[in-house]
């Protein structure tokens, strides 16, 4: 641990509550302190703020394709499974946009990606006077007082109209909800005509109207959105799936599987011996990890076959292959794919390249470096977790940090990466928070 510093001027007193990052996880943590946290400490907003390093509230902004639907149902918003009352509940959301009526009428659980973007964005707005955006947070700095870290002072770089300064805000607790980090094949780089499927809107609206031949890497629910986006966005363009499996692989979100992703599955995941972990994890990563949507992988298949019989094939599944080189030149990509089964190789020359190739936690270790010391790690140098989602440490550290989302996965389970159990999790977390404020 650097030595105590508690010089650094705070810009405002301690807050109870400072996040980083303000996505889902976050977002929901704000309206579970706002709803849950006594009025008799002064306003819960005024005790809670986040950095989020965005210059506006965005969720997956990338991949909001047009017709994608949600993969949870609108339930699992960001409070109703804690708080089916509160006021930022996508019902609530439904109702001031005036769409209640038609959207029962839709007669689906799956809102559209875009509208849920949208509940998101509204939920953030409301939000607004306590998150900071534009802000990356580098670095946590330790305060002590009486020998022990009672705070830490959270440094933000923030970017605006006027350039870039630090922000600093003094935190009684923190809470990590820092996501994921978009992950590339080994050996490749993003460049201009090779992107990772997290930018695949931005980027493709820069290639132009008539592209003749794109590859998409990956066998997973991005990979075959942006499979089958480029195919309808692009009427001329070749597009080539390349994966390594035989075919596209379905997700299992059938009712007696769905339940892992439950408040009470958590317990049950969190109280398991490290070898059920892992099971567990092995058993049901086809719910998640590297899975199409049944109707998607249909439809894509029903393409391909058509355009066959056409004899006008401009979908290929490359499957059992492997891109085992992308070269860029000043006209496009040279990408080179490895059929697996005879271990020969073809170049397609392609006007771009996307990699679907999916993403891993957000690490919080480089964060939290001034105090990692302090902090318990398992045998595989991850942090230790309460059920709470508190950081375990030794007694030399008496604020609390938190660290939930994709973050937590290791420790509370599958659900802990996607929306499901946020707004439960959330009141988890705030009830921790408030009982250590209270002692
Ligand atoms: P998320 O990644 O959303 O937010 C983290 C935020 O922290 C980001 O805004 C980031 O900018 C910010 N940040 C990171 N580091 C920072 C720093 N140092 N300083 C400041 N800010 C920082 N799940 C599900 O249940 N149903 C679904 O339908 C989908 N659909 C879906 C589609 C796509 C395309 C993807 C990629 C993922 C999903 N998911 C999903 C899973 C997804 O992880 C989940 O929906 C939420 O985004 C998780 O919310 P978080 O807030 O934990 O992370």
């Amino acid at each position: 641990m650097t030595p105590p510093d508690d010089t650094t001027p705070p810009e405002a007193a301690a807050a109870d509550l400072v996040g980083i990052g303000f996505g889902p996880s976050n977002a929901a943590l704000a309206i579970a302190f706002e709803e849950t946290a006594p009025h008799t400490a002064g306003e819960p907003r005024s005790r809670m703020a986040f950095f989020e390093r965005q210059p506006a509230f965005g969720w997956h902004r990338g991949m909001l394709i047009e017709g994608a639907t949600m993969q949870v149902s609108f339930l699992k918003d960001l409070a109703t499974m804690r708080n089916p009352m509160s006021r930022y509940t996508f019902m609530q959301y439904l109702k001031t946009k005036d769409r209640v009526a038609e959207f029962i009428n839709s007669k689906t659980l799956f809102p559209l990606r875009v509208e849920f973007h949208d509940y998101l964005d509204w939920v953030a707005r409301q939000f607004d006077p306590v998150v900071t955006y534009g802000a990356e947070v580098v670095a946590l700095r330790p305060v002590t007082v009486d020998g022990v870290v009672a705070h830490l002072d959270v440094e933000a770089r923030v970017t605006g109209d006027d350039g870039e300064h630090t922000v600093v805000r003094r935190a009684r607790n923190v809470a990590v909800g820092t996501g994921l980090t978009p992950r590339m094949p080994d050996g490749i780089q993003e460049s201009r005509r090779v992107w990772h499927s997290s930018r695949l809107m931005d980027r493709a609206a820069t290639i132009g109207d008539a592209p003749r031949r794109l590859v998409v890497i990956g066998a997973g629910q991005s990979a075959a959105e942006a499979t089958d986006y480029l195919h309808r966005t692009f009427p001329t363009a070749e597009v080539h799936s390349v994966f390594s499996r035989y075919g596209y692989s379905v997700a299992d979100d059938s009712p007696f599987v769905n339940g892992i992703f439950d408040p009470k599955a958590v317990g049950a995941f969190y109280g398991a011996a490290p070898e059920v972990k892992r099971q567990l994890l092995g058993y049901h990563e086809n719910t998640n990890y590297s899975v199409v949507d049944l109707e998607l992988a249909e439809s894509l298949y029903r393409t391909s076959y058509q355009e066959r019989v056409l004899g006008q094939q401009r979908l290929w599944i490359r499957n059992m292959s492997r891109v085992v080189a992308a070269a860029e030149h000043a006209d496009g990509v040279r990408v080179t794919v490895k059929e697996l089964a005879t271990g020969t190789s073809e170049v397609i020359e392609a006007d771009a390249v996307v990699c679907a190739t999916g993403y891993a936690p957000s690490d919080p270790l480089p964060l939290l470096q001034d105090v990692v010391g302090e902090c318990k790690r398992d045998d595989e140098g991850r942090l230790v977790l309460g059920r709470d989602y508190r950081v375990a440490t030794s007694d030399a550290v008496r604020c609390g940090i938190y660290v939930h989302g994709a973050g937590s996965e290791h420790s509370h389970g599958l659900a802990a990466g996607l929306l499901s159990n946020t707004a439960v999790r959330s009141g988890e977390i705030v009830d921790s928070i408030l009982s250590v404020l209270a002692r």
